[in-house]
């Protein structure tokens, strides 16, 4: 075999990638594009062509059948019943037909005068949380600002009883901590906490149902009891839809505000230029998604036997679909590494594409672009903490993120 032949190997899971996965990213997508990683044992696609055709493929699954079942590898799967039950009805799992009769009712519970109703939540959220930090100083951007900002909001949305919402944020946490442990972990403890999160959560959820039936407001639940019942859906459904939106709408947002945050602190004169042009918010806000999206990873499996980029690819395989380095792709991107907050035509695949496409895309820009102009007007000097270190995630390749973010202001 000449050299030229040999397999190269890339570690998509040493700290240095995870940490900043995007220069290793880059050698892939020009060396070998659609690489098979032995470790992860899935197909890694690097190109926005391929993502992109990859998130419109009807022969590529979102039920990760196969994915779980790795990750569950010697489990007593009886211990996780209510958690299984929980997850069989999860939009974000769903293939046609049962997604696109269930996307369909949970669009409703997005309808654009909702929509427009959420803004004065997001903002007196924001504010309220910045009033507590706002003559200390300094903050730690994750625990004071960007993991309480999606929870408030998302309780509020639903209309979760106050006296509820501690346990309704915690049970979802200890549900998402199970379904994205990486495999190899000693999984045991995590199932159980899960469990005992996934029969809590629905049962607070058929009791706000049972009492939402009585008397329907405007908020989420209400919208989706009545989209469930005109389409005579079986409500107990819900309970998983409403944890597919805790979830997928929490850990996302909690990442992009300190990845957006860290872009900006690391470009002064983009950060100069906001300030200066407030209006720049929207394409500044789509910049930080597209250069360092929260979600660089979502999977698939392959139906049947394909063919992407020249590579065979056989039925029942796992396919990592690399949003993060799709956005990097000098193809799609001019100087796809510069951080322009100006830049127009901004195709990123963040909110992914196609049947699936973000159903929170509109509400997640909302919170972005509020809470970055509301934290640039109230606390202009912003900037790194001169005696504490950022702390980036490094746990995991579909999420990218920050444990704690320091800033004095
Ligand atoms: C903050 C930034 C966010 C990012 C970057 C993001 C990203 C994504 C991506 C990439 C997908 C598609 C996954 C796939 O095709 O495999 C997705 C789906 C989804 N997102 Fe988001 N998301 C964000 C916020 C939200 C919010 C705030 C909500 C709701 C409160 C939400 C709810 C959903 C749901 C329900 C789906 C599943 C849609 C379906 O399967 O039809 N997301 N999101």
């Amino acid at each position: 075999m000449t050299f030229s032949q040999q397999k190269r190997v890339y570690d998509l899971f040493t700290e240095e990638a995870l940490l900043n996965p995007y220069p290793l990213y880059n050698q892939i997508r020009s060396l070998d594009p659609v690489y098979f990683s032995e470790d992860g044992g899935f197909w890694f696609l690097t190109r926005y062509k391929d993502v992109e055709a990859a998130l419109n493929d009807p022969r590529l699954s979102s039920h990760l059948k196969v994915l779980h079942a790795r990750q569950l590898q010697n489990l007593d799967i009886s211990i996780i019943t209510n958690f299984i039950k929980l997850m069989e009805h999860m939009l974000i799992d769903k293939d046609p037909p049962e997604h696109t009769r269930m996307r369909k009712i949970a669009l409703q519970g997005f309808t654009i005068n909702a929509l427009e109703s959420w803004r004065s939540i997001i903002q007196e959220t924001t504010d309220s949380l910045l009033d507590r930090v706002q003559d200390k100083h300094s903050m730690d951007i994750v625990a004071d600002l960007s993991t309480k900002l999606p929870s408030v909001i998302i309780s509020k949305i639903f209309d979760v009883p106050e006296m509820d919402r501690q346990n309704f944020l915690q049970w979802g946490a200890d549900i998402a901590t199970f379904w994205g442990a990486p495999s190899g972990q000693d999984i045991e403890e995590l199932a159980r906490k899960a469990d005992i999160g996934a029969i809590s959560f629905t049962n607070l959820m058929k009791q706000i149902i049972a009492e939402r039936k009585r008397l329907l407001g405007n908020d989420m639940i209400s919208l989706l009891i009545a989209a469930f019942e005109q389409n005579e859906m079986n409500l107990e459904q819900l309970p998983s839809l409403c944890v597919n939106i805790l979830n997928a709408g929490h850990v996302t947002t909690t990442d992009s505000i300190p990845n957006g945050l860290n872009l900006l602190l690391n470009h002064p004169e983009q950060l100069q230029k906001l300030k200066e042009t407030p209006g720049l918010i929207n394409s500044a806000v789509e910049e930080m998604f597209r250069l360092d999206p929260p979600v660089p990873v979502t999977f698939r499996v392959a139906k049947e036997d394909l063919t992407i980029g020249g590579k065979e690819i056989s039925s029942g395989s796992v396919i990592a679909l690399g949003i993060g380095a799709a956005n990097h792709d000098p193809e799609k991107f001019e100087l796809p590494e510069v951080f322009d907050i100006t830049r127009s035509a901004n195709e990123h695949l963040s909110f992914g594409k196609g049947l699936h496409f973000c159903l929170g895309a509109v509400l997640a820009r909302m919170q972005l672009t509020i809470c970055f102009n509301t934290l640039l007007r109230r606390m202009p000097n912003i900037s790194f903490h001169p005696n504490k270190v950022a702390v980036p995630k490094r746990t995991s390749l579909a999420f990218k993120g920050f444990e704690s973010f320091p800033v004095k202001f």
